[in-house]
């Protein structure tokens, strides 16, 4: 027998890393395992080409020095782990199976962080996450457009960001359409324009599709709206009925507001005319949707804090006629009166909420599906973004759910995509969900800054 030039060299290196540790067998195994095995078991042996060396299910018998040695000297030719003898001398092997045994149980370092990332999402079977888009900082509400594009407007950065779609599909550049805007969270479209919600007035990029890239000009469509930034910000939709419909929140946690201009949604036409109150005693929305067949509007509000980590709930609203109220700052959550402002009323004067979403959850946007990807169970059912609690001791939200309806009535109220919050740690707070044309599922996240995808091929 006769040994190639390379494996004369791969003993030389062994056997000088061998002899200079030979008084500390774990750091001559860890500098063996480094030089021969990391390339593809990984450096912390977490895995790369081959598999983790650490906890899984062991493909050639547990992980006994005896069978260590077995498959570390014979290798699996057909499936790229090398025989490493005689490369090695049995010694040497001997000792890299002493230091795998005893690591073999060890729950090791994670793989790369997005999928890391997108690993630890939760979704029903037969969905699949993915990263569309990152780098839209503080991310808000989305509208997509005719020709694919998604305009996103922003909280802090004060940025709107056209997200223009790859060659691929599953993925899309970050464009900035506008910034040094107020807080423009609020996007939708109209006629080929978008409208943008600022805090205290509603501006308007023409022709979008064919100037998101050339940094457009803008005309103001209307000004003079309150100034408050305590819920102050406004998300904005476009109505089956081609008005602008537009929210004012409550400038408080809990105050008086009947008789002011807060606290209730608005419609108005494109121009800015014709402001008018389309429902009162809202909080503070930050998103709503028009029922794809009955195209009443449904929104979700959120509750009051100060009450405690467990009451009062957020809000699913569904407004069904003129001159609704929907119980602020009287009745919060359909069934509890306000300790203030309550006593000399009834929670039954009030429109009692469709769902009850939880204390502190946080209700953001939220869409109507209807989609042909999805399975039909989800057709115009309603996805929420639950951005999540800022001051419960335990926090809550941080989730995508979808409500199932009878006619108007919830029936069910689940969990679509859990994750973002991982034991203490936060990696994502949702904020909007809008469909695709494909009926994909998006989801910004203002947290990371990024947008999420979400398919289904299950069958
Ligand atoms: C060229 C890539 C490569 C190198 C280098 C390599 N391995 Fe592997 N190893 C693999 C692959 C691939 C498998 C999985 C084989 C299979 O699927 O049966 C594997 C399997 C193993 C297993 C069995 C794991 C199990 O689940 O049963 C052990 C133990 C192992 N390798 C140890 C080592 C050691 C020790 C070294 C360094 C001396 C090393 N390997 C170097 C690719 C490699």
């Amino acid at each position: 027998m006769y040994q190639t030039a390379l494996q004369a060299a791969a003993i030389g290196m062994a056997l000088i890393s061998f002899s200079a540790y030979a008084a500390a067998p774990v750091a001559a195994a860890e500098k063996l395992y480094q030089a021969n095995c990391a390339v593809c078991h990984g450096a912390k042996l977490e895995g790369a080409v081959g598999p983790t060396l650490g906890e899984h299910a062991w493909i050639h018998g547990a992980p006994t020095k005896a069978n260590l040695i077995n498959v570390i000297s014979k290798g699996v030719p057909d499936k790229n782990m090398p025989a490493w003898s005689p490369t090695l001398s049995a010694a040497q092997i001997a000792m890299l199976a002493d230091y795998i045994a005893a690591n073999a149980n060890k729950k090791l370092a994670a793989p790369a962080a997005a999928n890391d990332l997108l690993g630890g999402f939760k979704l029903p079977k037969g969905f699949r996450i993915s990263v569309y888009a990152e780098g839209a900082a503080t991310a808000r509400s989305m509208v997509v457009s005719d020709s694919g594009v998604v305009y996103v407007g922003s909280r802090k950065a004060g940025k709107i960001y056209a997200l223009v779609p790859r060659a691929d599909k599953q993925s899309a550049d970050v464009v900035t359409v506008a910034e040094g805007l107020e807080n423009p969270i609020g996007v939708t479209l109209l006629n080929g324009a978008l409208y943008v919600g600022e805090i205290s007035r509603v501006i308007r990029f023409d022709n979008i599709d064919k100037r998101y890239a050339q940094k457009p000009s803008y005309d103001v469509v209307k000004v003079g709206l309150p100034t408050d930034k305590w819920h102050g910000e406004k998300v904005m939709r476009a109505g089956p009925d081609g008005k602008l419909y537009i929210p004012v929140g409550a400038p408080c946690n809990i105050c008086d507001t009947d008789d002011t201009r807060s606290a209730k949604i608005y419609r108005m036409n494109p121009d800015g005319s014709q402001l008018e109150e389309v429902a009162r005693g809202v909080r503070n929305t930050v998103g709503f949707d028009f029922h794809p067949s009955t195209k009443q509007l449904w929104f979700t509000d959120n509750g009051r804090d100060e009450l405690g980590d467990n009451t009062p709930s957020c809000e699913l609203n569904v407004v069904t006629k003129p001159n609704q109220h929907f119980g602020f700052p009287y009745c919060h959550g359909g069934v509890v009166p306000d300790p203030q402002f309550g006593k000399n009323r009834s929670c039954d004067e009030f429109e009692a909420p469709v769902a009850k979403l939880g204390p502190h959850v946080a209700p953001l946007g939220m869409t109507f599906y209807t989609g042909k990807q999805f399975p039909d169970i989800y057709r115009n059912n309603i996805f929420v973004a639950e951005h999540g609690s800022w001051n419960r001791s335990t926090k809550s939200g941080y989730t995508v759910h979808l409500i199932t309806l009878y006619g108007n009535k919830m029936v069910s109220d689940t969990s679509f995509i859990d994750g973002f919050l991982r034991g203490d740690e936060v990696v994502g707070r949702p904020v909007d969900v809008v469909m695709q044309a494909d009926g994909s599922l998006l989801v910004s996240d203002d947290y990371a800054g990024r947008i999420f995808r979400v398919t289904y091929d299950g069958k």
